[in-house]
């Protein structure tokens, strides 16, 4: 048969998660979900809005006007993100939503909102879902877990690259200040911190490349189906 399982890549801040779980995902005709876009576009709401994340009310509020999608692209056929039925894929990569997001993704409301919706999204199976806590928390049955790690000299080079090619007054030192930050909360935080799960294959790809990588994680893909059937 044709039978489907649900993929869990957890990992630091720009390991190549989403590189992978896209390519996966085309590969397996699968759904991708990139997890951390729901916190950048939860941050982004909060942030437009003015809305004082200090106060569980105030927030309770908030997440009630906050409606998240997925939404093929016409063109690419990438899985893109709409926050109220705007398209938000873009504004989300900002800087300015990664200064904030791992302080409005500990926060307890702000995660429950948000794993609901993701553990909704994959019970009928055939998801890839990149984020922190998707092999520990929204997915702990994942028929494969995978843990993304990096030399961090190269994930910020990596990830430099890609906010220099949109703004070119971005610098070396903030995109690596935004990362330690960002790996420090994410894994340090109360709820759900990134860990890796027990059960998680760690690959670690400062030498590989997007395409070696995949081969390997396709090899995997291969045998956790046959477990599964
Ligand atoms: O920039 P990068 O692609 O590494 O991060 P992201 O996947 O867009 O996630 C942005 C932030 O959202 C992370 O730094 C975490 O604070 C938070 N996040 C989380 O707490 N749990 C997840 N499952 C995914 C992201
Ligand atoms: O999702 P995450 O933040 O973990 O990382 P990403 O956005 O998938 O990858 C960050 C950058 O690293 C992208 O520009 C990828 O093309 C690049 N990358 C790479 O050079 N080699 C890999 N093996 C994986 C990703």
């Amino acid at each position: 048969g044709t039978e489907k399982i649900n993929i869990a890549i957890d990992g630091f801040s720009s390991c190549g998660k989403s590189t992978l779980a896209k390519q996966l995902a085309k590969k397996l005709n699968y759904t991708y979900i990139d997890s951390g876009a729901m916190y950048r576009a939860i941050t982004l709401y909060f942030l437009r809005n003015h809305i004082d994340w200090t106060d569980e009310d105030e927030i309770g509020d908030a997440l009630k006007n906050i409606n998240l999608s997925f939404q093929p692209n016409s063109k690419t056929g990438d899985s893109e993100i709409y926050l109220n039925d705007e398209n938000i894929e873009y504004v989300i990569r900002d800087l300015v939503i990664a200064e904030k997001v791992s302080e409005v993704a500990a926060i307890r409301p702000v995660r429950e909102f948000a794993v609901k919706q993701q553990q909704e999204m994959g019970k009928l199976k055939g998801v890839v879902m990149d984020g922190r806590d998707i092999g520990t928390t929204v997915f702990p049955d994942a028929e494969l877990k995978i843990f993304m790690t990096a030399d961090i000299t190269v994930r910020v080079e990596r990830r430099f690259q890609e906010l220099y090619a949109k703004n070119p007054n971005i610098t070396i030192e903030e995109v690596k200040a935004n990362l330690e930050m960002r790996d420090y909360i994410d894994s340090h935080r109360e709820h759900s911190p990134l860990r890796k799960a027990a059960d998680a294959l760690v690959i670690d790809n400062t030498n590989l490349t997007p395409s070696e990588q995949l081969i390997k994680v396709l090899e995997e893909c291969k045998m956790a189906v046959k477990k599964s059937v």
